[in-house]
């Protein structure tokens, strides 16, 4: 978690750090600050607790001069939001800023306390400068001393350090939580990631795991885990693509929402040529006994649905978890399993350990990843882009649906490959596939009805969503929306679990979200509605125009969902559970795209 920055520029540093951070901002926002070194060597700092623009605020009251400085947003791991906190650390000439987690922070702070040296602060970061200080008073130079430090520090990190006198160096090391660096003409930047950088410089190279690198204006040296000097790559990325503007929307979340149906069909027109299926060499399902989607959060509820595609359609067994279980619960895998990392990030923690768990295991490893540069696209066997487009609101939306479009795809392949279907069903899966942005613009139409449900929504305690089959998981989906963005208490169940203990709950004030297509399972679904209803429970019920037709009567409400898709409707079902968060969220007043704390990028375990 957390975002950092740094600059060796030829301009006002704290402005472009302030911009850059705007750009990192989703990586948490608990509190953000910056460090400088001004023109006469000085070093100086300024905090601020909550979004970034308290900080922004504070430099324009007390402003930080300075042509070299380093910047972070936090998101708390030890230590509440305080200033004291907050980030940028200092201890005496050292400045430093961190992601990640220093793990054996308090053995190296009560060997300090045995110094007499006390911190200021109940961070893990905040030994890191203290020891760096402890060092140079020792007559280290500031790479020996930062060296010293690093060979130190347990978990993970990306660290940037500021020296006081030396407005022509930043010192900068990873391991575990990812680092770029950013070159430019006679200026030179570093940060969690590329788009950070994308206001100064398209020139990127990324540190690998234990580097560390020394950057002056003039360039940077990289050096290994073993402290020899390297070269690692640097590649052009595309900063078109890094653009980040609402697009006349009130939120970045509306407009990912709105997004769905155009990036769903770039990931259709990448994956789906005519009637065939393209996938990089290799990708073929015939040896294949078992599949694991891992993932966090909504990554893993795609896995969820996923689970039904690959069973029905593929007759693959198929295995989904939680990415912080998985590792843990050290899984049988067999040498002919595949293994599918699911993330829009690319680069949380729990995944990639996952990850880097299964490949010793597995016949082969996929990341399915959104950010295409990510740690986990590096890792995996094979990368299959998702192509959301940068996703900036917190919560997640059109990666989400991309995720299911790309695993979808993966499911056809697996089930024509297995022989499961044949040419003319393979073309029939996909025209329904191909089907869903067209119905998904429908789907969008029901905004507006959403945010007149959401009022009704935004006032109760507790939500329960209900589904059966594969809009089970879609309604796990809608109330992980409603918590993460209105705060408001709510629970996914399959709709045949309700009366094993959910149905306690129901009373008057309990709205009930129902999702029910009208399928092969829809009896049964309404069934467990009736008993909702039975009890005076309120049903807000979400079916096609057949389905509203049989069942709407003596429903509080109800939303109607365009029919087809076939067995890849649950994608259209995401739409309203997306819609009322949203606006449950905006009736509730609550920051919609950084709700309290959250981050996008989770990169601690
Ligand atoms: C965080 C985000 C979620 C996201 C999850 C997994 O919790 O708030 O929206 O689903 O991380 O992130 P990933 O980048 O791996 O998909």
């Amino acid at each position: 978690m957390c975002g950092i920055i740094g600059i060796l520029g030829n301009h006002e540093a704290s402005p472009q750090l302030v911009e850059a951070l705007r750009r990192l901002e989703y990586r948490g926002y608990d509190s953000a600050g910056v460090a400088t070194i001004d023109a006469s060597g000085r070093l100086d700092r300024r905090r601020a607790v909550g979004k970034l623009v308290n900080l922004s605020d504070r430099l324009v009251h007390e402003p930080l001069p300075g042509h070299t400085g380093i910047g972070h947003t936090r998101w708390a791991t030890h230590g509440a939001a305080t200033e004291a906190n907050a980030h940028p650390h200092r201890s005496g000439p050292v400045a430093v800023v961190h992601n990640g987690i220093i793990e054996n922070f308090r053995e190296l702070r009560a060997e300090l306390q045995g110094m007499g040296i006390q911190p200021q602060s109940q961070t893990d970061t905040e030994t890191v400068a203290l020891w760096t200080a402890h060092y140079l008073q020792q007559g280290m130079s500031p790479q020996q001393a930062a060296r010293a430090t690093l060979a130190r520090l347990d978990g993970a990190f990306a660290l940037a350090f500021l020296f006081e006198g030396e407005g022509d160096l930043i010192i900068a090391a990873r391991k575990g939580s990812p680092l770029a660096i950013g070159h430019g003409t006679n200026e030179m930047f570093l940060g969690s990631d590329a788009v950070a950088l994308a206001p100064f410089t398209d020139r990127i190279t990324y540190l690998e795991d234990g580097d560390h690198a020394v950057l002056t204006r003039a360039g940077v040296q990289i050096f290994d885990v073993a402290g020899e000097p390297v070269q690692r790559a640097t590649n052009r990325i595309d900063v078109g693509s890094t653009a980040i503007d609402k697009g006349g929307y009130r939120h970045f979340m509306a407009k990912e929402i709105a997004e769905q149906p155009a990036v769903i069909g770039d990931v259709l027109n990448h994956y789906v040529k005519d009637d065939r299926i393209i996938l990089p060499e290799g990708l073929d399902f015939n040896d294949v006994d078992r599949i694991s989607l891992v993932g966090c959060g909504t990554a893993h509820l795609a896995g969820h649905v996923a689970k039904y595609w690959f069973e029905q359609l593929a007759g693959l067994p198929c295995d989904i978890d939680v990415a912080s279980e998985f590792r843990y619960r050290e899984p049988p895998l067999s040498d002919r399993s595949w293994f599918v990392a699911i993330s829009q990030s690319g680069e949380t923690a729990d995944t990639l350990a996952a990850l880097h768990y299964a490949r010793a295991h597995v016949a082969r490893t996929v990341g399915l990843v959104n950010v295409g540069t990510s740690a986990i696209a590096r890792d995996s066997d094979v990368a299959l882009p998702t192509l959301a487009g940068i996703e900036v609101s917190v919560a997640s939306s059109k990666a989400f649906t991309c995720q299911l479009a790309v695993l979808a795809v993966l499911a056809l392949k697996a089930a024509h490959d297995r022989g499961r279907i044949d040419d003319r069903a393979l073309a029939a899966h996909l025209r329904d596939l191909r089907s869903i942005p067209a119905l998904m613009s429908q789907a969008l139409a029901l905004s507006d009805d959403c945010r007149d449900h959401a009022d009704w929504l935004a006032g109760a305690r507790d939500v329960l969503y209900l589904g059966r089959g594969a809009l089970y998981p879609v309604a796990l989906e809608g109330a992980l929306k409603l918590k993460e963005l209105s705060y408001i208490h709510a629970e996914g169940y399959a709709s045949g679990e309700l009366k094993h203990g959910p149905i306690a709950l129901i009373d008057g004030d309990v709205p009930v979200v129902v999702l029910a297509p009208h399928d092969a399972l829809f009896d049964k679904t309404i069934s467990n509605m009736q008993e909702v209803m039975a009890r005076h429970g309120r049903v807000l019920l979400i079916s096609d125009a057949g389905g509203i037709a049989a069942a709407g009567e003596g429903v509080t409400a109800s939303l109607t969902l365009p029919s087809g898709g076939g067995v890849f409707q649950p994608m259209l079902y995401a739409v309203p559970m997306q819609y009322l968060a949203y606006h449950a969220a905006v009736a509730k007043g609550t920051d919609v795209d950084q709700p309290r704390n959250l981050a996008k990028s989770v990169t601690v375990e």
